[in-house]
């Protein structure tokens, strides 16, 4: 029996290529040297897309894939794959929770400790020979702060829990409050702003949430407040970020995630009040490991007929 054909749009780390590889009649779309040529050659074939968070699977491509069963994607947010398209067209949709909420988590605390604490200055500093000559200056304290968390789902629990731990204060910002959950809800993002030394946006992307993060929060944030994003760069409005950075609206940012990745803003780069990320907060050995897994997984499971793992639809 022929092995079922896939179309992949970015690659995953070689552990998961091997396997997929022995498995499947693997098209990997990004080393094409024209993607839609290369997608027309194949699109009568293709019966899976094994995509990735930040590629996702346009309702365009799917439509060009007649014989397309399943999109399986390789992280948890799937707001760049067109999930209505799919699901009227009954093509199933998996991706790859849980395995990354705790990696996400410790990188959105990790990110505020080094914003606040200036970790990375403290680093240079040291390098520089600077410190011969004096101590570096003072900085900002973590613990015992308070933590606004925009976005309450398994990111922002997790997230929230670290934080409880470093004695900090919580309240969170969503679209409902959590009766499962002890810390404050807070309806209004920029009463939450307003509240918070540190705002740690952990909301899924989409159309629901772009833009949300807008200049009312920062104003709200204030000189002496921190943004940290582990969400999607959508949710944020970057010129005024970039605005709020620039003119000291707000104290610093954290940003792992952008509008135009891995090209963003040049603005960015000339900022003396941010950390950068390049999209990698669940970028651990452990943590891909167990993403690559459940995408294999869920591709062998529906090509055997059984119950998707981790199904979206
Ligand atoms: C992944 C992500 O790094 O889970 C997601 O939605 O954005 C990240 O965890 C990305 O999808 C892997 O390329």
């Amino acid at each position: 029996m022929s092995k079922p054909e896939i179309l992949m749009m970015g690659a995953y780390p070689q552990w998961d290529m091997d396997d997929l590889v022995s498995a499947y009649h693997v098209h990997m779309v990004w080393l094409a040297e024209d993607r839609d040529s290369f997608i027309a050659s194949h699109a009568g074939d293709v019966r899976a897309i094994a995509t990735r968070g930040e590629l996702g699977a346009s309702a365009d491509l799917m439509r060009k894939l007649p014989k397309l069963e399943i999109v399986s994607c390789y992280g948890v947010g799937t707001d760049a794959i067109d999930l209505a398209h799919a699901r009227a067209s009954g093509i199933r949709v998996t991706n790859t929770p849980d395995v990354l909420t705790g990696d996400v988590a410790d990188i959105g605390i990790g990110l505020a400790l080094a914003l606040c604490r200036q970790i990375p200055d403290g680093h240079a500093y040291v390098q520089s020979g600077q410190w011969a000559n004096a101590n570096m200056g003072l900085v900002t304290r973590f613990f015992g702060k308070k933590i606004g968390i925009a976005g309450m789902g398994r990111v922002g629990v997790a997230t929230a829990r670290r934080a409880a731990a470093f004695d900090c204060e919580i309240r969170y910002f969503d679209t409902a409050a959590r009766d499962d959950l002890a810390w404050d809800f807070e309806p209004d993002l920029a009463a939450l702003a307003e509240w918070a030394d540190f705002l740690i946006v952990t909301l899924a992307g989409g159309a629901a949430t772009y833009g949300i993060v807008d200049a009312d929060v920062f104003k709200a944030l204030g000189r002496d407040g921190f943004l940290i994003n582990i969400s999607r760069g959508t949710t944020v409005d970057e010129a005024a970020l970039l605005d709020a950075l620039e003119s000291r609206k707000i104290k610093g940012a954290a940003l792992d995630v952008f509008h135009s990745e891995p090209n963003i803003d040049p603005r960015f780069l000339t900022l003396d009040n941010v950390i950068l990320q390049p999209h990698h907060a669940s970028g651990t050995v452990e943590t891909r490991k167990a993403m690559g897994q459940l995408v294999r997984d869920n591709l062998a499971a529906h090509f055997a007929g059984r119950a998707l793992v981790t199904p979206v639809i």
